[in-house]
C-alpha cells in the first residue's frame, strides 16, 4: 500500500490520526505503518455501530437439561467405553486456546509458560500436558494437539514448547496456528497508536478459533486424520481434563453437536455465566442478566434451575463447525487499559481504562451449534483457573487445588 492509498482509505474511515507521525519515520517505519494499515480488520466498525445487546431482554430464556454427576457416575463405564473407542479410532483432537494476553496475571509472554511450581519448576503448559498424557497412555494413541497463539505470543510460545521437548509429546502431533488481531480504539472510536509506526492491535478474543484454524489450512489436516470431534480448552485451568473419555462418550451418546464441561453454581448469585435455552436454541446467560427470580428458581429436584457454569472446555462436532463457519457471532466491546503512545513520545500502559477492544467469545458458538450437553464436573477435581496472581482464581488458589489432587509442587 502506498502513502496516498493509506491516506485515501483513512480519510474515508475517519482514522487519519494513524498517519500523524508518518513524516518522522525512517523507511522501515514507514513500511511497517503502511503494512499495518493495509492489514487492519475493519469488522470493529460494525460492532461499534451496532453494539451487541447484552441485556437479554428479547430472549426467551429457559433452563437447559444437562447431566449431573450422579447421572454421569451411574453410566460412567458405558460413556467411558464409547469415548475410548472414539479416541482410539483417532476421532478426537484437542485445541488449546492460548492466544490471550493474560493481562490480569501480569506476566510478559505466554500465560502457559508461567511457572506454578514451588520446589521445582512446573509450567502451566506442562501440567496440562501431564493431564492429557494420562488419556493418551490409557488409550494407547496420541491425540493430535493444535495450539492457537497470537502475534503477541507466537514466537515465544513455539520456542518455549521446543525448548521443553514438547513436554514429552511427539513434536509432529503438535501444530500451532495464529488467531487474528483487532484494533483497539479510544472512546471516540479512533484507532489508538501504540508506537509511531504501530496501531494498537490485540488478539480478537477466543471465538474466532475455528476460522483461524481453517485459515491455517489445518481443517484439511483434521480430515486427513479422520478427526470428528474437537476438544477446545483454555490455557488457564491447570486441573483441566483434556479428551476426557467419559465426557467424549457422554457427548457422542447424547447425539448433540457440542458438549460443555460445567460446574454447578454453589449459590444463586455466583458470578458465572450459565448455559440455558433461548427458545429452541442453547445459549449462555450472564450472571448480571439473571433476574432474582431466575437466579433462585429451582428444578424438580430442588437444585438451582440455572446452575451450569461453563468452564471453557467444549467438545465440538467438526462437521457442524464447518457448516456454521460463515455465521457471524457477536463481537463484544470491552473497556481495557491499552498501551498507547503518549504526548511525550513514550509508549505506556495507562493506570485506568482508556479505550475499547473487540472480542468474540468461544461460548457464543454454542448457539449456532444448535444443541449442547452440559456435563457436570466436580469443581475441586477439574477447575483450577489461573487468572490472577493472588486471591480468587489465582496462582495461590490453583496451587492449593493441585495439592488437593495429589500433584507435587
Ligand atoms: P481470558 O478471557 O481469561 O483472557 O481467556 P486472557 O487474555 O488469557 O487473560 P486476561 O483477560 O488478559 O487477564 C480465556 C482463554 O481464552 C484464550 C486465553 O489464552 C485463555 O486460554 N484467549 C483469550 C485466546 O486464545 N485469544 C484471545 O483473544 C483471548
Amino acid at each position: 500500500m502506498t502513502f496516498e492509498q493509506a491516506q485515501a482509505l483513512l480519510t474515508k474511515k475517519g482514522q487519519t490520526q494513524l498517519l500523524k507521525y508518518y513524516d518522522e519515520l525512517d523507511a522501515q517505519g514507514k513500511e511497517n505503518l503502511l503494512t499495518a494499515i493495509e492489514n487492519i480488520n475493519w469488522d470493529f466498525e460494525a460492532a461499534l455501530a451496532n453494539p451487541v445487546d447484552m441485556s437479554g431482554k428479547d430472549r426467551d430464556i429457559k433452563p437447559i437439561a444437562g447431566l449431573r454427576q450422579a447421572q454421569i457416575q451411574a453410566k460412567k463405564a458405558e460413556f467411558e467405553a464409547i469415548g475410548v473407542e472414539a479416541i482410539k479410532a483417532g476421532k478426537v483432537a484437542a485445541v488449546l486456546l492460548a492466544g490471550g494476553m493474560g493481562t490480569r496475571l501480569g506476566v510478559d509472554g505466554p500465560k502457559g509458560a508461567y511457572d506454578i511450581g514451588v520446589t521445582k519448576p512446573l509450567y502451566i503448559f506442562e501440567q496440562q500436558m501431564k493431564n492429557l498424557m494420562e488419556v493418551t497412555q490409557k488409550c494407547g494413541v496420541i491425540v493430535p494437539l493444535y495450539i492457537m497463539t497470537s502475534d503477541k505470543n507466537h514466537a515465544q510460545t513455539t520456542s518455549f514448547w521446543k525448548e521443553h521437548g514438547y513436554f514429552g509429546y511427539p513434536e509432529m502431533e503438535v501444530k500451532f496456528f495464529k488467531q487474528e488481531m483487532a484494533p483497539a480504539v479510544d472512546y471516540d472510536g479512533k484507532i489508538i497508536l501504540e508506537r509511531k509506526d504501530t496501531p494498537a492491535l490485540s488478539p480478537n478474543g477466543n471465538g474466532g478459533w475455528f476460522g483461524s484454524l481453517k485459515a491455517a489450512g489445518l481443517v484439511e489436516d483434521l480430515h486427513a486424520r479422520g478427526v470428528e470431534w474437537l476438544n477446545i480448552y483454555a490455557v488457564d485451568n491447570v486441573l483441566q481434563r483434556i479428551a476426557d473419555p467419559v465426557f467424549v462418550g457422554a457427548t457422542i451418546d447424547s447425539g448433540v453437536n457440542c458438549g460443555a464441561k460445567v460446574i454447578c453454581k454453589t449459590n444463586p448469585y455466583e458470578k458465572v455465566g450459565v448455559l440455558c435455552m433461548d427458545g429452541t436454541q442453547p445459549d449462555i446467560i450472564e450472571y448480571y442478566e439473571l433476574t432474582d427470580e431466575m437466579a433462585n428458581q429451582k428444578d424438580e429436584n430442588g437444585d438451582l434451575a440455572y446452575c451450569y457454569g461453563a468452564i471453557m472446555n467444549y467438545l465440538f462436532r467438526l462437521s457442524k463447525l464447518e457448516e456454521i463457519a460463515d455465521k457471524k457471532i457477536p463481537v463484544h466491546i470491552v473497556e481495557k487499559k491499552i498501551e498507547c503512545l503518549c504526548e511525550d513520545g513514550v509508549t505506556r500502559k495507562p493506570e485506568k481504562e482508556n479505550g475499547k477492544k473487540f472480542e468474540t467469545l468461544a461460548v457464543d458458538l454454542i448457539k449456532p451449534m444448535g444443541s449442547v450437553l452440559p456435563f457436570e464436573v466436580v469443581r475441586e477435581k477439574e477447575f483450577a483457573p489461573i487468572k490472577n496472581k493472588t486471591g480468587v482464581d489465582s496462582v495461590e488458589s490453583a496451587r492449593e487445588l493441585l495439592k488437593g489432587n495429589g500433584v507435587e509442587l
